[in-house]
């Protein structure tokens, strides 16, 4: 069962708007059936419902969510009821202009669209706290709904004069005076001094953009305030009912906000995942950016599943070209979600809308009005298999290894002006590192830097630009007591305040690592340099790979040389190394590499430091493999994101391991997983799990 939601297993779903059919009360009737027909148990309602609710100012209108929440219960069906704050009435920013959204240059919004509003605001503020309250006295304890869908995916930021105000009390409130300001801004730079805390202003394209602790602290409160006003929203709905848990629907490696500050307001993670399949490049480094992502939400809540909020059942309209979903590629995707720790497959959207900008988007019910069509039948599918799956709800998704990945250190990575300009490429970077170890179908969660890291075996932070003292101290401490780090050039750079490391990069890293970089070179594209491993059982000696975009000139000071580089002025200097430090080893990789390097370093941690895979099947090119573990069993999703047909060699396994979806496809030992094809194979803990590896 649901650890979320005790009452379900699996929930199956989607975003409903059956306000945009009220003179059509027929369609309510026909979507039930066809709710039920698809097995979908859930369904999020009101999240752009406002002037529908509201139409006038204190003027409410309920009869028709009445209406919706009876019928969709008295057919089993639970609803996520949505506070509409996403998008507002005309008349709430005609009466209030004050509510719409002033831009980095200052230009101020009209009304329309949707997320247009100001964080700061007091009229918002006082209106979203009434509707949603109505909202709350009339349906929080409505035997329908599940949870409150707080908003829609919180975005963006606004410069309005509120907003300015709210920047400098929480600038002053974090700084005190405004000499410590100016000293930890190192104002002294270009006569940047403040002499008022009336000077201070966000930053902006026609102002202020090369102060970067103010670019980095003006992230910082753009993150609290969204987490404030998600809280004022939780706040006002959790009044009459205090158990009705709240969620807000994230998305994904989103820039805007510090996604580990917003996770503190909600019960819950739940978020909205749009991968674009079947794209001309790299369908796997886009099924492992896909995993990561949903590893990152799951690790938002550390020991709770997550909720998959939105997915297409079809296409979307807003990507550049709308690729359909190739036979099985559907199921996959849903079942990527459930394989990495989501209790949910839901959609956006559940009913095609007639008119506007997504009347093309994919929805499990088209134009056409049945669901005898191909995505419809695909949504079908999804619905057996949840059901056939229901005893994995709930169950637990186990890790030892975590990589990092702040928001802070990403934004100050991607702000400083340095050794990369054309492309620094954090967010690849750590792509790159999960990808390594996905393929391995090595589990991983993702921490930032707040994290109790001493429950994992390794650690793996690329490039941590900015790390404080305290986060270094207990990196230290994790080495010392046998843990495994592997670190990258670039970092150690910067501390909490932007300000670089006296003394000798990687900061307060250098003992650990047992490094110190002196220099760094950026190249340009297509230029390489190429380092060789030399180190006994490495893929044989006189493997080289190539280095590109940036190298690190370090000097071992107490590591080991694993690797070197092979030419240019660095020919013969360390491009890697390892330190043992106490109990423990930490690895350096002084220069960028691509995958095939990556691959076979993670295989060598893998081998030398038993970094268990989450089966031992050995599974063909293409596929991969990750589990969930309830009870005393294991859940092995083995997923192939490529275009052909594989065959899994169960072998030893065979007799412990059942397939869940479609077990005709085995045949003695071996299994037929066809292209875009999943398979979840239950295993008695311990006959099939953590046992070993490809
Ligand atoms: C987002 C929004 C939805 C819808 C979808 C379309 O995830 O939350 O309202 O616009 O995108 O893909
Ligand atoms: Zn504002």
């Amino acid at each position: 069962m649901s650890k979320l939601f005790p009452k379900l297993n699996f929930l199956h779903g989607a975003d409903y708007n059956p306000d945009q059919w009220l003179d059509r009360p027929e369609i309510l009737e026909q979507d039930i059936a066809m709710m039920k027909e698809t097995k979908c148990n859930v369904m999020s309602v009101g999240i752009f419902s406002w002037a529908k609710l509201e139409p006038r100012e204190g003027q409410y209108e309920f009869a028709w969510l009445d209406n919706v929440l009876d019928k969709l219960y008295a057919s089993g069906i639970y609803v996520f009821l949505a506070t509409p704050s996403g998008a507002r009435p005309a008349w709430v920013s005609e009466n209030y202009p004050e509510v719409l959204r002033t831009n980095k240059d200052r230009t101020k919004n009209l009304h329309g669209e949707r997320h247009n509003h100001c964080y700061s605001s007091p009229a918002y503020r006082r209106l979203t706290k009434s509707i949603n309250e109505q909202l709350a006295r009339r349906y929080a304890h409505h035997p329908a709904v599940l949870a409150w869908h707080i908003s829609n995916e919180y975005g963006g930021e606004c410069h309005c004069e509120h907003c300015q105000q709210s920047f400098r009390d929480w600038l002053k409130n974090k700084y005190q005076t405004l000499e410590n300001l100016n000293a930890r801004w190192w104002s002294a730079f270009w006569s940047h001094d403040y002499s008022s805390w009336s000077q201070l202003h966000s930053p902006g394209p026609l102002g202020e953009q090369s102060v970067h602790a103010l670019n980095l602290d003006w992230r910082r409160f753009v993150s609290e305030q969204v987490a404030l006003f998600c809280r004022h929203e939780v706040q006002a709905v959790k009044r009459f009912n205090p158990a009705l848990p709240a969620t807000t629907n994230f998305h994904g490696v989103f820039n805007d906000y510090d996604y580990w500050r917003l996770a503190q307001e909600v019960d819950f993670i739940s978020w909205d995942s749009y991968p674009e399949w079947h794209q001309t490049r790299g369908q796997q480094a886009l099924a492992s950016y896909t995993a990561f992502t949903f590893d990152l939400m799951r690790s938002l809540k550390p020991g709770l599943p997550f909720l998959l909020m939105e997915s297409t059942p079809g296409t979307t309209s807003w990507q550049a070209v709308s690729k359909l979903k190739k036979p099985g590629m559907h199921r996959l995707s849903a079942l990527q979600a459930v394989a990495h720790g989501s209790d949910s497959v839901q959609y956006f959207q559940w009913r095609k809308s007639r008119g506007s900008i997504e009347k093309f988007h994919g929805a499990v019910v088209d134009h056409v009005g049945h669901i005898n069509t191909r995505v419809g039948q695909d949504v079908k599918q999804v619905g057996a298999a949840l059901e056939k799956l229901a005893a994995a709800a709930g169950a637990d998704y186990r890790a030892e290894v975590a990589i990092v990945y702040d928001w802070d250190n990403r934004w100050a990575v991607n702000d400083s002006a340095g050794p990369r300009n054309c492309g620094i490429k954090f967010e690849e970077t750590v792509q790159g590192h999960y990808q390594a170890l996905w393929q391995q179908n090595i589990p991983v969660d993702i921490v930032s830097r707040s994290a109790d890291i001493s429950r994992y075996r390794t650690i793996v932070a690329p490039m941590l630009y900015m790390v404080n003292a305290e986060f270094a101290e207990r990196i230290n401490a994790f080495v010392a007591a046998g843990g495994i780090f592997i670190s990258t050039y670039w970092s150690g750079i910067v501390n909490e305040d932007d300000l670089c490391y006296t003394g000798g990069f990687p900061g307060p890293l250098r003992e650990v690592l047992g490094v110190w970089s002196e220099e760094i070179d950026g190249l340009y594209e297509g230029e390489t340099n190429l380092l060789s491993m030399q180190i006994a059982g490495w893929n044989g000696p006189s493997r080289e790979y190539a280095c590109v975009e940036l190298c690190d000139l370090i000097h071992a000071e107490t590591a080991e040389v694993l690797g070197v580089y092979q030419q240019d002025f660095y020919r013969g200097r360390p491009a890697v190394t390892r330190n043992r430090y106490g109990k423990g080893q930490a690895y350096y990789l002084a220069a960028r590499t691509g995958g095939d390097f990556l691959a076979d370093f993670y295989r060598h941690i893998a081998d030398a430091h038993g970094l268990q895979a989450c089966t031992s099947m050995q599974l063909p090119q293409g596929a991969v493999a990750t589990a969930r573990s309830a009870e005393g069993e294991d859940y092995i999703f083995v997923q192939n994101y490529g275009d052909r047909a594989v065959t899994l060699d169960l072998a030893e396994e065979s007799r412990s391991l059942a397939p869940q979806l479609d077990p005709d496809a085995l045949s003695g030992h071996l299994y037929a997983l066809p292209a875009f094809g999943v398979e979840v194979f239950l295993a008695k803990r311990g006959e099939s799990f953590n046992v070993g590896r490809r």
